[in-house]
């Protein structure tokens, strides 16, 4: 093997464990060059193998990119939920298909697929009453509890779309998201738990609803008991509403393309994008990814660290798994709390094969020391996978010989909320791993590198250019809720045929991808995906400020971290305390992910004769790399910069 290669782990290989599904790279490449020169056959076949249908489809695949009506599986009919819970219930009721492992270590919560069927069914009886019917949209605001779960299967149930929305988004995100899809029902939590903390969970829906008249139903489930605002003929008890439902309720026969959910992520300018997804294409490849982008089995416990509030916690902590008919985890809290050995400790108690996280959170726990992992049995592990950003290969290096101890695949595992699963991924019993290369695409993906200003399609080994795909797969969003136009340009109308990601990419000798980042106006903090444009206007929202400019600084615990600059209204001085106070404000605007890391209350900044910011040059400010800012001869103002360079250089000294 050459160097940087690390061939696929032996005891994958060894007899008596579980065969890979795909044990060697001839396979895969066959299933590959299958799943691309015959597409229908290809993805007939796994959706009769993978999936329950009510009524048999006939056409396969409809529809292009460059009319944006693509549709798999057409005539079709089937339930999402049935597919995750019914067809397992009847086989093997008292399998476990839920282990909640909750804020305080020793809370676990497990549900057999027995009792998910009946929670699921209670609740979807519930939202009936309530009138919600095929095709509305339920607002789920929760914190990492199982009734999160039940809340998104429930809506699955009955043909409702959820629009799930995650717990660290501020009461006006939230509000955004629930004005945007016009919903009538939220469900949501007293209070939320994690790292030991409260978070007033209710309090901030009560604050986004202030100004909404579509919300007819605030459903509340108890997790904490802490005692909340109750709004008369709006709020409703959780557990008192189950009580009334019936453990029964028929799946909901669902059109293939029917849409399953929308979750809004965010794009290059201001309002979130709330991307829709299929029914039938959507969890047909969740659930071919957990198979063999994981090589998950039968009696395998599969792990995902993610929140359900993102797309990978809706593919691989609930919709993936699930339809597989494994045991899948779901995890309240954080990776430090009680002490960093945290995430250890639960693969060990709950004998966890499969495990799945961000490399920020790797980054973080590799600096806390060794002695944290080395405590613990993590031999059952397999495969461990990692998501939302390139891992740099120290910490892959790490993961593979202290998590996996050398004997475990790792899977980089490149995708977006858009292709709603894995679309590059090395698989554990085929595919040999790079450390920082997320390697081979999976089945039905054809990617291809653009040249980025003549979208020319560079042929050939070790190239580099934007990442694209070439034709349409399952899982690939339809559309961006009430805004298909908005689809159709960010994704399909900058390169005419092909799916533009929006990453950077290049292609090695043997064929391997790697990932380089965004080449758009997306930054991405602890595999957080956040517009600067979204960052921008929460500043300039703010009494004092008058123009923002947000760029991503290079970060070596997350990946990118915030920057923004900010220029102020005439009139207004810069009093000491600003910058914290604005850092504040964009905290609270969208939320403590987004919380800036540096605001620089600025006099100017650098512009074109047009009036346009010139972010590129900022990003080479922060990142130390003035020397390679280049002509600025076209500048309207190239004073500016020497300013800068100094101001900034007091701030870090400071
Ligand atoms: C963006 C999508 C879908 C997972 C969670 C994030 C970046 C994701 C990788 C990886 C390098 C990655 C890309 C992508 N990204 N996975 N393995 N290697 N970069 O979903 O919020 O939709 O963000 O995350 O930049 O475009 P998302």
């Amino acid at each position: 093997m050459a160097e940087g290669v690390y061939p696929v782990p032996e005891r994958l290989l060894q007899d008596g464990q579980e065969k890979p599904f795909i044990d060697s790279l001839e396979k895969y490449k066959a299933m590959w060059t299958e799943s691309i020169k015959h597409p229908e056959t290809f993805f007939a076949k796994l959706a009769k193998d993978l999936l329950s249908w009510s009524m048999p489809f006939e056409t396969v695949q409809n529809g292009s990119f460059v009319d944006g009506n693509v549709g798999w599986f057409l005539e079709g009919e089937l339930n999402a939920a049935y597919n995750c819970i019914d067809r397992h219930a009847f086989q093997h009721p008292d399998k476990v298909a839920l282990i909640h492992e909750g804020d305080e270590p020793d809370n676990v919560r497990k549900f057999t697929y027995d009792q998910l069927l009946r929670e699921v069914c209670r609740l979807a009886n519930v939202l009936r009453s309530f009138d919600v019917r095929k095709g509305d949209t339920v607002i789920i605001y929760m914190p990492m509890i199982p009734e999160a779960v039940f809340a998104m299967l429930a809506c699955a149930r009955i043909g409702a779309i959820h629009s799930v929305v995650f717990a660290g988004f501020s009461a006006e995100s939230l509000r955004d998201r629930i004005r945007d899809c016009g919903t009538r029902l939220v469900i949501t939590a007293d209070e939320g738990r994690r790292g030991g903390r409260s978070i007033a969970t209710k309090f901030i829906v009560d604050e986004a609803l202030q100004g909404i008249d579509t919300v007819e139903r605030v459903l509340v489930c108890r997790r904490t008991g802490a005692e909340v605002n109750w709004v008369q003929n709006r709020d409703v008890w959780y557990h008192e509403e189950i009580l009334k439902a019936r453990p029964y309720c028929p799946p909901m026969s669902m059109n293939a393309e029917d849409p399953l959910f929308i979750l809004y992520t965010s794009g290059s300018t201001g309002t979130p994008k709330g991307v829709m997804h299929s029914t039938a294409g959507y969890l047909l490849e969740a659930a071919a990814t957990v198979k063999y982008v994981f090589d998950c089995h039968d009696e395998d416990i599969f792990a995902c660290m993610a929140d359900i509030g993102w797309i990978t916690g809706h593919s691989y902590i609930v919709y993936g798994p699930l339809a597989l008919g494994v045991t899948t985890v779901l995890f309240e809290s954080t990776p430090t709390y009680p002490d960093p050995s945290r995430f250890w400790r639960i693969i060990d108690q709950h004998k966890i094969t499969h495990f799945y996280t961000a490399p920020t959170a790797l980054r973080a726990l590799r600096r806390l020391g060794d002695e944290w992992v080395q405590k613990w049995d993590l031999s059952t592990l397999r495969v461990i996978g990692s998501v939302g950003e390139p891992i740099n290969p120290e910490t892959w290096e790490w993961y593979y010989q202290k998590v996996g101890q050398s004997r475990c695949a790792v899977v980089d595992t490149y995708w977006q909320t858009e292709t709603g699963s894995i679309v590059i991924s090395p698989l554990p019993g085929a595919v040999a791993m790079k450390p920082g290369s997320a390697t081979v695409p999976f089945f039905g993906i054809e990617p291809v590198i653009l040249d980025p200003h003549t979208g020319e399609r560079l042929e050939g080994d070790s190239v580099s250019g934007v990442l694209a795909i070439a034709k349409p797969w399952p899982s690939m969003a339809r559309t961006l809720y009430n805004n298909h136009q908005r689809y159709m340009d960010t994704y399909f109308n900058v390169y005419r045929g092909y799916y533009f990601t929006g990453d950077g990419a290049s292609r090695d000798k043997d064929g391997y991808y790697w990932i380089g980042g965004r080449v758009d106006d997306v930054i991405n903090v602890s595999g957080h995906r956040l517009s600067t444009a979204e960052i921008e206007s929460a500043l300039v929202a703010h009494e004092a400020a008058s123009e923002a400019a947000v760029i991503g600084g290079h970060d070596d615990l997350t990946g990118q971290s915030i920057h923004a600059f900010c220029t102020l209204k005439p009139g207004v001085e810069s009093v000491e305390g600003l910058e914290k106070e604005l850092i504040l404000h964009v905290r609270r605007a969208i939320g403590p992910f987004a919380t800036p890391k540096r605001v620089y209350v600025v006099h100017d900044v650098p512009k074109t004769r047009s009036g346009k910011i010139m972010r590129r040059i900022l990003r080479k400010i922060v990142d130390n790399e003035a020397d390679q800012i280049g002509d600025t001869s076209t500048l309207a103002n190239p004073h500016v910069i020497q300013d800068l360079i100094k101001q900034l250089k007091t701030h870090i000294v400071a």
